[in-house]
């Protein structure tokens, strides 16, 4: 569905947590193999290194071949990441598990990129400090970071490092959703009266307007869907004359002061 709506981009992981490559890799590998139209080159495939194999990146790619469809000899993923800095005991599949660090998986990656099998990298959940040093480390910078940015919650120290630096920012949870975690246990960003007096304002939705919002701030956007009336909705933020046509520049300001405004207490 999201194919016949424009979208090309798989975000995956190897975090069983969360994600299922598997299944993803076997849903694009049946539209690969069903499809005249759509050919390998016309996807994005993006997985992310589980933390656990930290210490042995090789694996975790060649799982990711495995998982996509992909031959080792002849293919490339277009993108990985270091999915988190660390194995934190948080994470259900670090529990007992080695503790590799991540300045070795990054060289471990520089080396894939190099053999051609992964064609741009990428890092995840790296705070402002990590992401400094990651910096001074790297032979190849990181192409894209995949960070939580959401209205309340805009990242924009690690935002404006990375696109400073000429990479490319993702932001994930952008419409609000890791604030149904603890302690806050609600999505502020869909009922916010401010974004809904916008999204009025412009005949739309809160959900567009917070995309377009980042898109405006160059700031890539991966908003997940199962309904296909809001895929169907998303799907508008390809077209970059709807992008423009929203939001004006007291909506941009307005916008721009809601981060950090959530009171958790
Ligand atoms: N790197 C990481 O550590 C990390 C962490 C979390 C997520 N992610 C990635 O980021 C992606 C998106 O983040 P997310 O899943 O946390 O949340 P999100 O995209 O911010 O929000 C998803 C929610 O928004 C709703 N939604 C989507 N489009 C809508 C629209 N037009 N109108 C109204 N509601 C809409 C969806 O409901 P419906 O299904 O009803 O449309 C869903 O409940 C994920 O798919 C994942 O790949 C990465």
């Amino acid at each position: 569905m999201h194919f016949n709506h424009g979208f090309r981009a798989f975000d995956g992981a190897q975090a069983k947590e969360w994600y299922d490559d598997v299944a993803a890799g076997n849903a694009l590998n049946d539209i690969l193999q069903n499809s005249i139209s759509i050919k390998r080159e016309d996807v994005f495939i993006v997985s992310k290194v589980h933390p656990a194999y930290l210490n042995r990146v090789e694996t975790a790619v060649r799982e990711m071949f495995t998982s996509w469809h992909l031959n080792w000899a002849k293919d490339a993923i277009d993108l990985v990441y270091l999915h988190y800095p660390e194995c934190g005991d948080w994470i259900p599949d670090c529990h007992g598990q080695p503790r590799g660090d991540w300045k070795s998986a990054w060289k471990d990656l520089e080396n894939l990129y190099h053999d051609g099998k992964i064609r741009a990298l990428g890092v995840s959940n790296f705070n402002l400090n990590q992401l400094q040093e990651l910096w001074s480390v790297a032979s190849i910078p990181p192409h894209v970071v995949q960070i939580w940015i959401d209205p309340f919650h805009q990242a924009k120290p690690e935002g404006s490092l990375f696109l400073g630096n000429g990479g490319v920012v993702v932001s994930y949870s952008s419409l609000g959703t890791q604030w149904l975690r603890p302690p806050l246990y609600k999505n502020p960003v869909m009922s916010n009266p401010l974004l809904k007096t916008i999204a009025a304002k412009h005949q739309t939705s809160v959900a567009l307007v917070v995309l377009v919002y980042f898109l405006r701030q160059h700031i890539a956007v991966i908003p997940r869907s199962t309904f296909i009336e809001h895929i169907k909705a998303n799907s508008q933020l390809l077209n970059p004359n709807f992008v423009n046509s929203i939001l004006d520049a007291s909506d941009i300001a307005a916008i721009d002061a809601l981060d950090g405004q959530i009171e958790l207490a």
